[in-house]
């Protein structure tokens, strides 16, 4: 049925596009940010590759044990993050399970107490933010702290603000390139600040660094120190833990995922893992070293992810710049995965609900705020990257119909 807007309206050229587009019987999906055939055809050489039963150090890479990886793969893991060896691990494909192996392990016996005896802990969550983030945090009835973005990272103000309302806070996530789905890209400056904050005002607290799009530039992007680094320099690594993964550089769920920490929490995690698996798969991460040699090698691979991507993320820009701007505001990331649209107040869900009606699935309005709830109902996040170019211009058609429609009814 047709939106009974529409059937009370003069304005033809409206219920013409409306019409057209419905009756192409589309059904076009940027819910997820998955990575498109032809950048999974980048890596497909890798599938080739037999790699050698044993390490270098005689390892069996067949069989089981070495539950921090191999030498290989943690000293490549090392160089991505700046860290040390020794508290770095290589896992299997999943910085998320890794995400949540740490709050499960702090959880259960985190230090100096165990966040199951801390009454109503509560996290410091930058949003609009990943809904995975908001889930693990559910899981484990730990509020959530909504805290803007500034233009280089956190809102300070906001974050110390959060910090001092004695709500128990026990730590903090943070995406700290291209964040999901704003596409904020946080400042030396404000990494530092963000640390000595939390040092200043939550020092049992942790910080957790998801760096899913350390190496996602598709345009200029400012440069970072490594976060590890600063972390030490900010005598905060005690308290930080940064995870990556290759699933947006080699494989989507088939790639390797990896993590420094300070030693305390390292240990905590690799013990916490320990009672879910024997070991992760050394055979994946011989093959991706063998098919990364080096850090080089892997930025040169992501030069082509980013040579796919961009003209799919201009394209949005480009029709989203022709928006009349009543409408909505939209971010402009300069790499990741997702553009992040903020509507007029009220209009997300209802802008989200047409554009289904059209063909056109949109991540669900609400997802990107913990429990669905977004307060300004205005945030919808669009994930170009799987879609072809005809695609992605067809659904941006879409919508601005349905925004147009959802502004028109509202008003
Ligand atoms: C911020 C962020 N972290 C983690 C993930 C998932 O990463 P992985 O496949 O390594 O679990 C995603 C995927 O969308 C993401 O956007």
């Amino acid at each position: 049925m047709c939106p009974l807007y529409l059937h009370n309206t003069m304005d033809e050229d409206l219920k013409n596009k409306y019409d057209s587009l419905k009756s192409m019987g589309l059904n076009i999906d940027l819910t997820r940010g998955r990575p498109a055939s032809d950048q999974l055809d980048l890596s497909d050489e890798m599938l080739s590759i037999v790699p050698p039963s044993h390490t270098e150090e005689g390892i069996d890479i067949r069989n089981y044990g070495h539950p921090l990886g191999i030498k290989q793969a943690r000293v490549l893991a090392s160089s991505l993050l700046g860290s040390e060896y020794e508290t770095t691990a290589v896992c299997e494909q999943s910085s998320l399970l890794i995400c949540y192996q740490t709050v499960l392990a702090m959880y259960l016996m985190g230090k100096p107490k165990a966040w199951k005896d801390i009454n109503k802990p509560s996290f410091i969550c930058p949003t609009p933010g990943f809904d995975r983030h908001f889930r693990i945090l559910e899981d484990f009835e730990i509020d959530t702290i909504c805290v803007p973005f500034q233009e280089d990272g956190i809102d300070l103000i906001a974050l110390e603000r959060a910090l001092k309302s004695e709500r128990n806070v026990v730590g903090g996530i943070f995406v700290p390139r291209h964040s999901n789905p704003t596409g904020h890209t946080y400042s030396d400056s404000n990494i530092k600040q963000l640390l000595a904050l939390f040092k200043q005002h939550a020092k049992d607290s942790i910080c957790i660094f998801d760096h899913a799009y350390m190496f996602h530039d598709f345009d200029t992007t400012i440069k970072q120190s490594s976060l590890w680094g600063l972390a030490v320099d900010a005598g905060m690594e005690d308290k930080t833990i940064i995870m990556s993964s290759f699933s947006k550089i080699t494989f989507g769920g088939g790639g390797i995922s990896y993590f420094a920490a300070g030693k305390q929490l390292f240990d905590m995690v690799i013990n916490q893992r320990g009672g879910m698996m024997v070991c992760p798969d050394k055979i994946n991460q011989m093959r991706h070293c063998m098919f990364f040699n080096d850090k080089e090698a892997l930025l040169g691979h992501m030069d082509q992810h980013a040579a796919i991507l961009k003209p799919k993320f201009d394209l949005v820009i480009n029709m989203l710049e022709n928006l009349d701007p009543k409408l909505g505001s939209f971010s402009k990331p300069t790499g990741g995965y997702f553009v992040s649209f903020d509507t007029a107040k009220g209009l997300a869900k209802r802008t989200v609900s047409i554009c289904k009606e059209l063909g056109l699935l949109l991540t669900p309005a609400g997802s990107t705020y913990p429990n669905f709830d977004d307060p300004n109902d205005s945030n919808i996040r669009l994930a170009p990257t799987a879609a072809t170019i005809k695609e992605i211009k067809t659904s941006m058609q879409i919508f601005e119909v349905a925004l147009t429609i959802a502004y028109l009814e509202a008003n």
